[in-house]
């Protein structure tokens, strides 16, 4: 997507006519519950969605909240093999190993290089959505009655959907999924 007169163009000297290069990539439930308590409501219970978060993301910088890095086990961040960079207004925040930005900018420049994954949580994906053209969207069968976190509502109309695959419940998975592509067809 070309930066055009976004809210991140403000104070900064982005040319009006780079291509960024963003990639949402969010596990929800069926009414866009993403989070419960500072964490994933079905951490730990669906491990092929995991699988399938490592092998997308690895090789590749991950933009994330202050608040997700804090939900990750010290013992898993950075999460490996990935550049990871975490957004946060705290200018004494630190988190070894990752980059530490300020401003939302400084991501968006990134993206003009090379494709950058935003992992969340739900400030960070409304701050980025509207120059982000692709989704990966995992929607799990499922409805967190207490969930406290949402993804952004998406119009439908603005997106083209494909199913990339489709995991049933098992033993290793607490609930039946499908990951779905979202390509952006109507530039906001
Ligand atoms: N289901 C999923 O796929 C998924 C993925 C990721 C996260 N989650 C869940 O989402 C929840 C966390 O999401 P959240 O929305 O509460 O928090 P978040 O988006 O992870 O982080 C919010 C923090 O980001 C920083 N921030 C936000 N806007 C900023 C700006 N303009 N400039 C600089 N820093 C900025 C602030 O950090 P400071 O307060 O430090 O200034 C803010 O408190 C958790 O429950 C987590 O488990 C779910």
């Amino acid at each position: 997507m070309f930066i055009k007169d976004s809210i991140f163009l403000e104070g900064d000297h982005m040319s009006l006519n780079e291509r960024v290069n963003l990639t949402e990539i969010v596990a929800m439930d069926k009414n866009r519950v993403i989070g419960r308590n500072g964490d994933l409501p079905w951490a730990g219970r669906l491990r092929s969605d995991m699988d399938h978060f490592k092998r997308t993301t690895e090789g590749h910088t991950v933009g994330l909240g202050r608040k997700t890095y804090d939900s990750i086990p010290e013992k898993f961040r950075p999460l490996l093999k990935r550049e990871n960079v975490v957004i946060t207004r705290d200018l004494e925040f630190k988190a070894p190993g990752c980059v530490v930005i300020h401003d939302p900018n400084v991501l968006i420049r990134m993206s003009i290089e090379k494709e950058i994954f935003i992992i969340g949580g739900a400030e960070i994906y409304k701050i980025f959505l509207p120059l982000t053209e692709r989704l990966i969207v995992t929607h799990v069968e499922t409805e967190i009655t207490d969930g406290d976190t949402f993804f952004p509502e998406l119009n439908r109309s603005e997106w083209r959907q494909k199913l990339l695959f489709r995991q049933e419940a098992d033993a290793k998975n607490a609930f039946s999924f499908s990951v779905l592509e979202y390509i952006r067809i109507i530039e906001m």
